[in-house]
């Protein structure tokens, strides 16, 4: 096998916001390859089907397991860390800095802000430090608050068009079908050297290889348009870090308008915007951010529903050698993370293709 892959062939399932990054991350490291990106959507399509348009979308973590989570959000950070700060491409890919003012109703212990292990927050030094909020500044039930200095925000459509884009620079090839089965996919793509599996809720519909683990955690928002005040930070409120009752305001850079949140519902696959949900939504989204105003003077743009690939066990990032010897590496089940881990997940579905591809490797 030629170290630049001139030989190879890769397919990626998906074209979500892992699908894309995977792409993107396997070309650096195989610059000669062929590389093909098979979904059913693309940027630009709205579908309850497709997660990726319909995230918040921020930078603040969830993983707390002192190992591969935090380290793929770490990558994550960095990575959007040196296109904003040292590219400066910010602008053009939708991602800018901003801080974020974070309320719990829990004890800290009980929030999962703390890593398992060691019994610390881990992104302290990231986010360029984390400060207690003044008692005083707390909202009534607020056990504490914490200001993160600054972190990113994303405006979800700019990013994934920007990530479409830079795959079709790089002579990333782009399919669109949809498969009902693996069996049928590798029939019409037979000099497939390596299967990188980055579907999502989708592959629940592949009737030969089905993970049962997975499941949607349905979540809404309401998208609004800008205050005249500007917003100057995001805020977050919520009795744990991870919560069905959390609630979220992320302005987005240029025109992006404002996402407010959310629900995290787990199991529920319904595409119907519940309109008692987005009222109580609005309401307490004008008690966290002032600068909101009230809730009558909103200007509501849209309401969205979503649905996060969540898995019991987590994010699956392993190497599988399926049916027919073919190669499957698979990059799936990020829940509410996939834009904060995006770049570490797919660093590490890489390192598992050179495993693979190694003339030594067994499975
Ligand atoms: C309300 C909400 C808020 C969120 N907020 C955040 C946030 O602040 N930060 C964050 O990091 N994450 C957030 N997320 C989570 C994030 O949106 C997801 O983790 C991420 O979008 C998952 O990306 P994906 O590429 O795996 O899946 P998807 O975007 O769903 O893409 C799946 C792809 O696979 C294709 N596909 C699947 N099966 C087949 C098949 N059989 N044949 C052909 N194509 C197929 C689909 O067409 C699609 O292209 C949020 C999610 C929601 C819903
Ligand atoms: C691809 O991922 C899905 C989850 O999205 C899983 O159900 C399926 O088993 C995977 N495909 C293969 C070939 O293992
Ligand atoms: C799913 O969510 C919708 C919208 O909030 C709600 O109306 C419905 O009752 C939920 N279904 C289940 C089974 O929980």
């Amino acid at each position: 096998m030629e170290s630049n892959g001139s030989s190879s062939n890769f397919l990626v399932l998906g074209a979500g916001v892992i699908g894309l990054t995977t792409a993107l991350t396997l070309r650096q490291s195989y610059p000669d390859s062929s590389i093909t990106i098979v979904a059913k959507h693309f940027p630009g399509d709205r579908s309850i089907e497709y997660t990726s348009p319909w995230a918040g979308a921020n930078w603040a973590t969830m993983a707390n397991d002192n190992g591969p989570l935090e380290d793929y959000d770490r990558v994550t950070f960095k990575k959007f860390a040196e296109m904003v700060d040292n590219e400066g491409i910010g602008e053009e890919i939708g991602i800018g800095r901003m801080g974020m003012r974070a309320f719990f109703d829990s004890k800290i212990e009980e929030t999962g802000l703390l890593s398992q292990g060691t019994g610390k927050v881990w992104f302290d030094k990231l986010v360029g430090g984390l400060t207690k909020v003044d008692e005083r500044e707390l909202p009534e039930g607020a056990a504490f608050g914490l200001d993160f200095k600054s972190t990113f925000r994303i405006h979800t459509q700019v990013y994934l068009n920007w990530l479409q884009v830079q795959a079709l620079k790089q002579k990333i090839k782009t399919v669109r079908r949809h498969y009902p089965s693996l069996t049928a996919l590798l029939a019409d793509f037979p000099s497939t050297t390596l299967l990188l599996n980055c579907s999502a809720l989708g592959s629940l519909h592949l009737s030969d290889v089905k993970d049962t683990n997975i499941y949607p955690t349905r979540g809404q928002t309401v998208l609004v348009a800008e205050p005249k005040v500007p917003i100057e930070r995001m805020y977050l409120r919520s009795p744990k870090r991870v919560d069905p009752t959390v609630s979220y305001v992320f302005p987005r850079l240029n025109g992006g308008g404002v996402i407010l949140g959310g629900s995290r519902q787990d199991g529920n696959w319904s595409a119907d915007v519940d309109y008692e949900l987005s009222e109580s939504i609005m309401r307490k989204c004008c008690e966290l951010c002032p600068e909101l105003g009230r809730v009558e003077d909103l200007q509501v743009i849209s309401h969205n529903v979503g649905l996060r690939p969540s898995r019991v066990g987590g994010t699956r990032v392993e190497l599988e050698s399926w049916g027919n010897g073919v190669l499957v590496v698979h990059n799936y089940g990020h829940a509410g993370a996939g834009f904060q881990s995006s770049w570490g997940t797919a660093e590490r579905a890489v390192e598992l293709v050179k495993k693979a591809l190694k003339p030594e490797a067994k499975l």
